[in-house]
């Protein structure tokens, strides 16, 4: 039963956000769960890490899109400043008895220009996260990515409407399962693709804004609504596939996924979120959600 358990550890948040609304949370316990499912907490890397403009990292389309204002005025600058608190953090993890720690590794960090030359400061920074993690007996579940390529390539050829973008991830992942793959074993590639596509490209409320009329939940300035969510959608899994691709032939030493938003676990119906947390499997949620 070694199987992908350990994904949906992060989909139980969402279950209890369901319990907010309807049900008492009372109303499951670690027994619901597969023997074996860990439990844990996710973050992304620009909702906490702050030193925005430290150590050699470069904007992030997050950060053009807080600092023209689209995100409501706040920025992540700062944000719980992880990058500094990190040995903090873990501590409270610790205390908490977190079995799993997911957070994502900003790519203008490690690598400021989008490809080339790796950042000795980002590479230091994840190195000792997953050290501090790893010595304080959590597991570090690794997201390549969390809506947040450097502006550089957004710039350059338009980001994920573009295919050059399949590469340019590819090589990103390499470096990252190269240099942190001998204590990472949990990997997933890009999260949430589905909010993604319809965040950024049909609504434009996420980075880069795009949408166009009458789809849009903003002011539509730049984009299509009617195809670019489905070609950006399209690179996504080209990348994800030529990623996993590369994994597998040289890198495998343990799980990469993809990590489609579950909706099925908004559910409000009791039974069913029952067994959507029992029958928990990576290829379900995918067939659910993409
Ligand atoms: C979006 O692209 C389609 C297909 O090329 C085109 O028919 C449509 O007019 C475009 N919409 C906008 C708002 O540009």
């Amino acid at each position: 039963m070694e199987t992908c358990w350990w994904v949906l550890w992060w989909r139980l948040l969402v279950v209890l956000a369901v319990a907010d609304v309807g049900l008492a949370i009372d109303e499951y316990s670690r027994a619901d769960f597969p023997d074996g499912f860990i439990f844990g907490a996710g973050t992304s890397a620009y909702q906490v890490e702050g030193a925005a403009n430290q150590d050699g990292r470069s904007p992030s389309v997050w950060d053009t899109f807080a600092h023209g204002g689209f995100a409501g005025g706040p920025t992540g600058d700062i944000a719980v400043d992880q990058y500094h608190k990190y040995k903090e953090d873990v501590q409270l993890m610790a205390e908490m008895g977190l079995d799993a720690y997911r957070f994502s590794i900003s790519w203008s960090r490690l690598i400021p220009d989008g490809r080339g030359d790796v950042n000795p400061k980002g590479l230091e920074y994840y190195n000792n996260l997953i050290n501090e993690l790893i010595s304080h007996g959590i597991k570090p579940l690794v997201s390549l990515y969390n809506f947040d390529h450097p502006q550089v390539l957004e710039d350059e050829y338009g980001g994920w409407v573009s295919r050059k973008m399949v590469e340019d991830f590819r090589a990103y992942a390499e470096v990252c399962f190269k240099v942190f793959g001998d204590r990472v074993s949990h990997w997933t590639t890009v999260n949430e693709p589905n909010i993604l596509a319809h965040g950024s490209y049909d609504q434009g409320i996420s980075p880069p804004g795009h949408c166009s009329p009458p789809f849009g939940a903003a002011a539509c300035v730049h984009g299509n609504s009617t195809t670019e969510p489905y070609l950006v959608l399209h690179n996504i899994l080209l990348a994800h596939a030529s990623t996993v691709e590369l994994y597998r032939r040289n890198y495998q030493v343990g799980w990469l996924t993809f990590d489609p938003s579950p909706r099925a676990l908004l559910s409000d119906d009791h039974e069913e979120q029952l067994y959507i947390v029992q029958s928990a499997d990576t290829r379900y949620l995918m067939v659910v959600e993409v």
